[in-house]
């Protein structure tokens, strides 16, 4: 039977590379996005057409209480068992301290705390004894910074939930990790003004943002390497804020 892995988010960006990595090793993919179907369609037939694996897309709103419910029940209508799921996808909100909403505050801690959370509890008898769940945090969640209070706060929370989750996940023979990421060349990076990327590539030592598949790797060997628990692995290049 070949393995499979469930990936939100997993149709651009980090998840893409991630989900055509795991494509390569052998494994079947789910792959949830938001709203960018065509995009969706697209890298599912491309995959495919490469590696020869089924590739399922589910759209799926980390912000909507009902994706939690439509992930579940499109695992048990197809009776699909995971070895590995990966909550990747990720949202954010910019507005300055004094203008944040609290229904935006609310929005951004739904979709990156408690989805991944109580989508866990629904789904984790579908998971195999010996896979794994893995997390993407950020470096963000390490160093503070004054661009988004929720995201930082959120990601933060991710990487305490990762560490917490680990005894409740040990009677299910499951282990749990997170990537940290540093600054990574997707759509969410490739968007920011020039000079604000310069200003980000001097404080990386390697002076570059990291490729999606550099990342790809790292989620690879959480997957593989059985000793890794509990784990926050920070992927940044050399990131220094001053
Ligand atoms: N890029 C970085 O520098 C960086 C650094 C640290 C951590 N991260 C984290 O890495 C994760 C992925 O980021 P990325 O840079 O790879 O993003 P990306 O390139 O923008 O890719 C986003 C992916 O997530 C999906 N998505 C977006 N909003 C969603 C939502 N509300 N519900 C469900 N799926 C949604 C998108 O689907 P659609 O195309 O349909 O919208 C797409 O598949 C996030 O958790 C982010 O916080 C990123």
């Amino acid at each position: 039977m070949n393995k499979v892995a469930l990936i939100t988010g997993g149709t651009k960006g980090i998840g893409k590379a991630v989900a055509e990595c795991l494509a390569q090793a052998g494994y079947d993919l789910i792959l949830t996005y938001s709203s960018d179907t065509r995009t969706a369609e697209t890298v599912a037939a491309d995959f495919h057409r490469r590696y020869g694996k089924q590739i399922r897309l589910l759209q799926a709103d980390i912000t909507q209480a009902s994706s939690i419910d439509r992930i579940a029940q499109f695992l048990s209508e197809q009776n699909i068992r995971l070895n590995t799921l990966i909550f990747n996808a990720g949202i954010t909100c910019r507005d300055a301290f004094e203008n944040i909403a609290f229904a935006d505050w609310e929005r951004v801690f739904f979709a990156n705390v408690h989805f991944p959370v109580f989508l866990l509890q629904r789904i984790i008898g579908r998971i195999q004894a010996g896979g794994s769940v893995i997390f993407t945090g950020s470096l963000m969640g390490i160093e503070p910074h004054s661009v988004s209070l929720s995201y930082g706060v959120t990601k933060s929370a991710v990487h305490a939930l990762v560490k917490n989750l680990v005894k409740f996940l040990e009677p299910y023979q499951l282990r749990v990790n997170a990537v940290a990421p540093g600054f990574v060349d997707t759509e969410w990076q490739k968007n920011k003004p020039a000079e604000i990327r310069r200003n980000i590539e001097n404080k990386i030592a390697v002076k570059r943002f990291c490729d999606p598949d550099e990342l790809a790797s790292v989620y690879k060997m959480l997957i593989e390497n059985n000793y890794f628990n509990g784990e926050i692995v920070v992927v940044s290049g050399g990131y220094a804020y001053k």
